[in-house]
């Protein structure tokens, strides 16, 4: 079914697990996700960035998207990942996505304010939630620039309150498009954060994260853990491995078989740390 964050963060920021949002750049790591929520029976988030709706027209891929979410047995949430423009996120809700990201980061404090707040009273008002970001995490590639900047507690919780957004990404020491879990996260910080802030945070630039560190992190108020370089290194590497192996082959539904299935185990794997199988367990207590 097709939620929005408010359906499934808030759950997750207070009982000490995660929703994990994905990147996805079309049906093949759409739809591997997704099954490999149904397995956990746990919510999951599909993401789309700019390079995915370059690709893809926004109207296609939403469509893509919510029908995929529609037919899911588990909450399944269509998100515009780091909107930059009324533009690109009112495209995005008349294409059916059900939250979008208003990403003004590398904005003054003010103008970000006051643009994320602007973008919420639109998103809210056709019943879409949307994720606003304070501070600024970076990115790993310095050709893509773009500032890096811890989030202050104090503007965090200004932000939070000026905005009436629904959930806020915090920098506290990820940076986008690691290769490695080489991230060292400022839990001083979060911890500050938590206490000024009731809305659930959301870690950006998760693939660089230590296992440990997202198991420590979903047990804090994070409601949402954004990976995207895991799934396209998941995908990538095991399609070059495919081409070694069969270089005769044309077929690209038979190449892309093993990399969707690559996909779906660490899909599988990430959701498991952020505490899916922790979520399932509770519920089925509860259910007793
Ligand atoms: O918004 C997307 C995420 O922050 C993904 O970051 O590609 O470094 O995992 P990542
Ligand atoms: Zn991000």
């Amino acid at each position: 079914m097709l939620v929005t964050l408010n359906e499934i963060l808030k759950e997750a920021s207070y009982n000490g697990y995660a929703i994990a949002g994905f990147n996805v750049f079309g049906y093949e790591d759409a739809i591997m996700v997704v099954e490999a929520a149904e397995e956990l029976n746990t919510p999951v988030i599909l993401m789309t960035n700019r390079d995915a709706v370059m690709h893809i027209p926004i109207k296609i891929l939403g469509n893509i998207l919510t029908e995929i979410a529609k037919s899911a047995s588990v909450p399944v949430c269509v998100h515009l990942d780091h909107g930059k423009s009324v533009e690109e996120i009112v495209d995005a809700i008349k294409a059916g996505f059900s939250s979008v990201m208003y990403d003004g980061s590398q904005l003054p404090l003010e103008e970000n304010i006051r643009n994320t707040k602007e973008l919420a009273d639109i998103a809210h008002y056709f019943d879409v939630s949307i994720e606003g970001e304070i501070g600024s995490v970076g990115y790993s590639d310095p050709s893509i620039k773009a500032k890096s900047i811890y989030t202050i507690p104090e503007e965090a919780k200004v932000f939070v309150e000026k905005t009436g957004i629904d959930a806020v990404a915090v920098a506290i020491g990820t940076l986008h498009r690691m290769q490695a879990q080489k991230a060292d996260i400022q839990y001083e910080r979060l911890r500050e954060i938590e206490k000024l802030v009731s809305i659930p945070l959301v870690i950006h630039g998760s693939t660089g994260v230590k296992d440990e560190d997202l198991i420590k992190l979903s047990k804090y108020r994070v409601g949402k853990v954004n990976i995207g370089t895991a799934l396209r290194m998941a995908f990538g590497n095991t399609m070059r491995e495919e081409f070694r192996d069969n270089p005769k082959e044309f077929d690209r539904l038979k190449m892309f078989k093993k990399p969707m299935i690559e996909v779906k185990r660490v899909a599988k794997e990430k959701m498991i740390i952020l505490g899916a199988e922790q979520r399932e367990n509770l519920r089925r207590v509860e259910n007793c």
